[in-house]
């Protein structure tokens, strides 16, 4: 952490003591931190706690301008690495929910475009409220990071879900963030995404429901990361992401030739695109006409991209998904061998918010050996960085 620059938020919950043993923990592991708190903050510690253990003033009003040649929101702002808020109360939670800024930390996180961790820390029926479970939820498809709450007696005097992780919990978090920090640099990697688009005729096609969100978060995360990012885009309604290279295709058949092109200048390939596996089998140069009774269209087999890569492979890291509804990790597995992959991304999308089309996703990674991990509904970011922490791992194994 040494020299990383950290806004620590202090928000109004006897847990604010704990924030304290944080922020020592923080200064003592070499971090420059600032600290704001919320006035309600300021009723449990005093600024002055802060600021001995941060020695640096405490902030809590937007209006408070120790320094006339900036402003001091944007300023912290601009210059964080990371903002952590512990405990972050369920107020706080939803005032970031709905983009209120009515004081120096709300201020602070609409303008920032740092990485967020939140430490929730409330009485467990508010923790379990679904208005706060909402908001939370909100936060993560934005990408927010969260550390759950711990179990056990609170102050409240009720027993349940609601206490503020412990300062050591949230440093082990913080450290995981930073260690994704341009972890990927030099990592060449090539990844799908969307939909493919197989026509009939000019006018009619067959195709799926992918989005391409899953893959462009993968890419986008990558990119972040440092890695040098190709991605192969079938047809999707999504902005490219910053510092990636976009090579648009539409069909299977157009994908499988950018991809086995691009194959041998990669370390990875993660192919997140839901691939047509049929094509029909004939295109007719005009629109087909309307005709009495049924109408049957023959359909041909498209290549297997995949496991075209996975029969190749010279030593790069293949990685696929496998979108399915029922015995996912049976057919999961089986495909991983198949195609000889290294991992492979099951996602049942029979789920709600999973798969297809959503902000969200929920995935179990599977290698040769087994399950490796099962993450939770979280944004398609949250799970790409997870996946690329997977993916970093083998790279240095
Ligand atoms: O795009 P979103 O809306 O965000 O949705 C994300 C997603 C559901 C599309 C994604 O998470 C996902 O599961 N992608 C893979 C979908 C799929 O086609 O799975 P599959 O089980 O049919 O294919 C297995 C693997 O082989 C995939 O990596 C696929 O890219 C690849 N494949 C499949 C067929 C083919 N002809 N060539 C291939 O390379």
């Amino acid at each position: 952490m040494q020299g990383k620059r950290i806004v620590l938020g202090v928000t109004g919950g006897i847990a604010a003591f704990k924030a304290a043993a944080l922020c020592s923990k923080l200064t003592q592991s070499g971090a420059r931190v600032r600290v704001v708190m919320t006035r309600s903050a300021t009723e449990f510690v005093t600024p002055l706690t802060f600021q001995a253990l941060s020695q640096h003033e405490v902030t809590t009003e937007v209006f408070d301008e120790p320094n006339p040649e900036v402003i001091a929101h944007i300023d912290l702002a601009d210059h964080a690495d990371l903002v952590v808020i512990a405990p972050a109360t369920a107020h706080t939670i939803a005032k970031l929910a709905y983009g209120l800024a009515d004081d120096m930390l709300s201020s602070l996180m609409l303008a920032t475009r740092a990485e967020v961790l939140i430490a929730p820390a409330m009485n467990v029926h508010m923790y379990a409220h679904p208005t706060v479970q909402q908001n939370m939820a909100t936060l993560k498809k934005r990408g927010y990071a969260f550390v759950e709450p711990g179990e056990g007696q609170l102050a409240c005097g009720y027993v349940g879900k609601g206490r503020m992780a412990e300062p050591e919990e949230i440093m082990q978090a913080i450290a995981t963030m930073f260690k994704r920090t341009r972890d990927l640099t030099g990592c060449r990697m090539l990844v799908t995404a969307g939909p493919t688009v197989e026509a009939l005729d000019p006018v009619r096609f067959f195709s799926n429901r992918s989005s391409g969100k899953m893959g462009y978060a993968i890419a986008e995360q990558a990119a972040k990361r440092g890695a040098d990012v190709v991605l192969v885009s079938g047809p999707t309604h999504l902005a490219p992401p910053a510092d990636v290279t976009v090579v648009p295709v539409t069909s299977a058949e157009d994908m499988y030739r950018e991809v086995r092109a691009r194959f041998p200048d990669q370390d990875v390939v993660i192919k997140a695109a839901a691939v047509a596996d049929y094509r029909p089998a004939t295109y007719s140069e005009h629109k087909l006409k309307k005709q009495d009774g049924e109408l049957t269209v023959k359909f041909a087999r498209t290549p297997d991209i995949l496991a075209e890569l996975g029969r190749t492979k010279e030593g790069q890291l293949l990685v696929g998904f496998a979108a399915e509804t029922n015995d996912v990790a049976t057919h999961a597995q089986d495909k991983l061998k198949r195609k000889n992959l290294d991992l492979i991304v099951a996602n049942d999308v029979s789920k709600p918010g999973v798969g297809f089309a959503t902000d969200t996703n929920a995935v179990s990674i599977y290698n040769a050996g087994g399950l490796v991990t099962s993450l939770p509904v979280m944004s398609k970011a949250a799970i790409a960085d997870a996946l690329l922490d997977e993916v970093r791992d083998m790279l240095d194994g």
